[in-house]
């Protein structure tokens, strides 16, 4: 079984993928870790990310124990991220890794942008959670104000508001919504109330009378 879950920044994505998998004890990949592990190696080495052809090479050397980096978590790291994921070469490199994931026995839960689009189009459930983008901002807040980290609500949803525009923007793979997934906006529910609704999707689309039949 494999649950895609994509969504704009902030939304709830990683928790709710964490929740998921646990749930049916399935294995989670946050896939932004990957475009954000992209991003802090190329900055770790004096690279620009706005640089196409070293963003490609980071990424095709990419060593996956780099996901487990806390530093991957902050704000740099998410700018730098969707700066590196708009090259169509960097998304190549990237695709094989999140697709041999998918496809190894029981099954995953997967988050990101692309998952359900281009990832894994035959995702047995998929789910696109949004919130409010003000809502979101105050989410990250409180997240990076419990890590003792610096915490501007307006300069947060400022840079949830342009990697929005830059993800959705881009010619490859941009956020969008499947055409087969549910829409889960969880602006008024907290955290339980939205893995709820989430469960509840995935119950349907698992346990519909076509798939018991296939
Ligand atoms: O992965 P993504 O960036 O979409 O979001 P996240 O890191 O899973 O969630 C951002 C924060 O929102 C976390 O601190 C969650 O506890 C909180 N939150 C949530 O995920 N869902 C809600 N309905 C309410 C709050
Ligand atoms: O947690 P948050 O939603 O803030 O960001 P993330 O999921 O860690 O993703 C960081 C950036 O990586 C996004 O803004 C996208 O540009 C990019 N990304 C992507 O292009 N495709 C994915 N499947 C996941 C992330």
């Amino acid at each position: 079984m494999i649950v895609a879950i994509d969504g704009p920044a902030a939304s709830g994505k990683g928790t709710l993928g964490r929740r998921i998998a646990a749930h049916y004890g399935l294995p989670h990949l946050d896939s932004g870790l990957l475009y954000r592990a992209v991003a802090l190696a190329l900055i770790a080495r004096g690279g620009d990310v706005h640089d196409a052809s070293a963003a490609t090479a980071v990424a095709q050397a990419l060593d996956p124990q780099m996901l487990g980096d806390p530093a991957l978590r902050g704000p740099a790291a998410g700018a730098g991220a969707s700066v590196v994921s708009a090259v169509p070469e960097v998304r190549a490199a990237l695709l094989d890794f999140q697709r041999r994931f998918a496809a190894e026995p029981p099954g995953a839960v997967i988050d990101g942008r692309d998952i359900g689009t281009v990832i894994c189009p035959h995702a047995e459930a998929k789910i696109f959670v949004t919130a409010a983008p003000e809502e979101r901002a105050r989410r990250r807040a409180l997240e990076f104000a419990g890590r003792g980290e610096p915490a501007d609500e307006a300069s947060i949803l400022a840079d949830i508001l342009a990697r929005d525009a830059r993800d959705m923007g881009r010619a490859v793979a941009p956020l969008a919504q499947a055409a087969d997934a549910v829409l889960l906006d969880t602006t008024t529910l907290n955290a339980d109330q939205a893995f709820a609704a989430a469960l509840a999707i995935v119950e349907a689309r698992i346990g519909a009378p076509s798939r018991r039949a296939g």
